[in-house]
């Protein structure tokens, strides 16, 4: 197990991904919060900042439990902490010292540059320079710029280095830190899906021993293998909630529900699709929707959950990206996350205790946790859909005849996809509705009907991403099978356009 301390550096997220990446457990702590109990780290990993050590309000933690006493590798911010605090000097650069640099490895820098070339590429990012090293400190790399970009501390487990091993365009950053937490500081390398799942298994076994647990399934990866997982620890005490909001994918409520039941899950569907349309009537502001359909959400979780009595715990499916993005939304590791001042006016639901067993899994971990339980290859495989559904896809009001037009769309788009073994190149894909309406001609007859829009993206992380480029035969079926079987729709087009500028959805 692996302490990552946190001075609030863009890249401290791809710290943690390289060492999984190396079957490694890690948490990242923020720095303010360092666990009481050390015992069970073997190894610490103080990441890069923002700040300047020399700021009076940049993070300055008491390491003393820990510098001397455990591995430790300082990155960048954390290697000018060590020096600046422990007798060496950290100043402005004189120059940029921003992007990629060769490294020039000082002979005998083993073992921490086993395996490691003369002049590998590493990437700089900062802007102070460490002038003088710490106490005992000694030299392990240079590049042109840089002086000191790498140091150990004689007599102590302590390695500090200026660049970022973490960032993809350090060459052989996975390798370093393999040196570091493997070959050095003896971490074994146990952290595989399978482990995950018995630790994990157990580890909510303890914790909620004879309790009920409510969940709300979305039909989603993250809510199913988040349910799997607590089944298997607490069996028929979990009740699942699956909330059909009228604004899923065509039969997509009956056909999951089914699926959750023959994987042995107690599950009530609650089909509110009638109070969620009648919420959206005459809303046609994107944002404003999206609140609707959060609130009436959450008026139908509570009475659900309510009904059940004697449950202790809400489950959820938050994943790692999710934790480390409302811990910066709240204005990174120095913040105090909001408290529950208004517990009195929050649905009951909330006043449950918290479990979520996937907090700290990126999205592949989840996937590959899925697997290892032995979920559905297809339903592990599900495209990304937002929370308000095809609600974000039908631009302006909401009716249920435009639900029924969109969901037909969708679903030849869709099946289509399948069809032609494309759905699984794809990232996300969707259908949209178009507030027009355009003049076409049927038979001998003229039609004014509406538009859709088909999407299509690849992305890794949906921050970013781009139009596919499907095949023009595709793309003809596809209109054509629309046009012809779906009423009320004359006109097909495709969007070609990447994000940034656009977004994916259309609201
Ligand atoms: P955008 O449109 O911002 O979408 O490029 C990025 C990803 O987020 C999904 N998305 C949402 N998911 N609630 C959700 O649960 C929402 O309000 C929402 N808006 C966008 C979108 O489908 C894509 O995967």
């Amino acid at each position: 197990n692996v302490l990552i301390l946190d001075f609030g550096s863009q890249y401290t997220q791809l710290i943690a991904r390289r060492v999984r990446e190396l079957n490694i457990y890690c948490e990242i702590h923020p720095f303010n919060k360092v666990p009481q109990d050390l015992l069970s780290y073997k190894a610490v990993i103080l990441s890069g900042s923002p700040f300047s050590v020399r700021a009076e309000d940049a993070p300055h933690p008491d390491l003393s439990n820990i510098k001397g006493k455990k591995p430790l590798l300082a990155v960048c911010y954390g290697a000018q902490y060590l020096a600046h605090f422990n007798g060496g000097s950290v100043q402005p650069s004189k120059i940029r010292e921003y992007g990629r640099a060769k490294l020039n490895i000082i002979k005998d820098a083993e073992p921490l540059f086993v395996n490691i070339k003369e002049g590998t590429q590493v990437w700089m990012s900062h802007s102070d320079t460490i002038a003088e090293l710490p106490k005992k400190g000694v030299r392990l790399a240079s590049t042109v710029d840089v002086a000191n970009a790498a140091y150990r501390i004689d007599g102590e487990e302590t390695y500090a280095i200026q660049f970022h091993p973490e960032v993809y365009h350090t060459t052989d950053g996975k390798q370093l830190l393999e040196n570091f937490l493997v070959h050095m500081a003896k971490v074994e390398q146990s952290w595989t899906p399978a482990a995950f799942v018995d630790t994990t298994v157990a580890e909510l076994k303890e914790k909620i021993g004879d309790d009920k647990v409510v969940l709300g399934l979305s039909g989603g990866v993250d809510s199913t293998v988040a349910s799997i997982l607590l089944h298997k620890a607490i069996g028929k005490n979990l009740y699942c909630i699956f909330v059909n909001n009228g604004l899923l994918r065509k039969d997509e409520f009956d056909s999951v529900l089914d699926q959750y039941k023959d994987m042995g899950l107690n599950v009530k569907g609650v089909d509110a699709s009638a109070r969620f349309l009648e919420a959206l009537k005459d809303v046609s502001d994107p944002e404003a929707k999206r609140k609707a359909i959060g609130n009436a959400f959450i008026e139908v979780f509570d009475d659900e959950a309510t009904s059940i009595t004697g449950v202790t715990y809400l489950a959820q499916g938050t994943i790692y990206p999710d934790v480390i993005e409302s811990v910066s939304a709240t204005g990174g590791p120095s913040a105090t996350i909001k408290s529950h001042h208004n517990v009195g006016g929050l649905p009951d639901f909330m006043k449950l205790k918290i479990v979520e067993p996937l907090r700290m899994l990126f999205k592949d971990e989840v996937r590959r946790v899925g697997a290892e339980m032995g979920i559905d290859k297809e339903l592990l495989g599900r495209h990304p859909f937002p929370g308000p559904g095809l609600a974000i896809r039908i631009l302006g009001d909401i009716t249920a005849e435009k639900v029924r037009i969109l969901q037909e769309v969708d679903a030849i788009f869709i099946n289509g996809l399948r069809k032609w073994d494309l759905y699984d190149k794809v990232w996300q894909a969707g259908a949209i509705l178009l507030p027009v309406n355009s003049v076409g001609v049927m038979g001998d007859e003229r039609t004014y009907e509406k538009v859709v829009a088909l999407r299509a993206v690849e992305s890794t992380d949906g921050m970013t991403a781009d139009w596919v480029n499907l095949p023009y035969e595709f793309l003809q079926e596809t209109s054509n099978h629309i046009i012809n079987r779906v009423k009320g729709v004359n006109r097909v087009v495709y969007d070609i356009s990447s994000k940034p500028p656009a977004t994916i959805e259309w609201e």
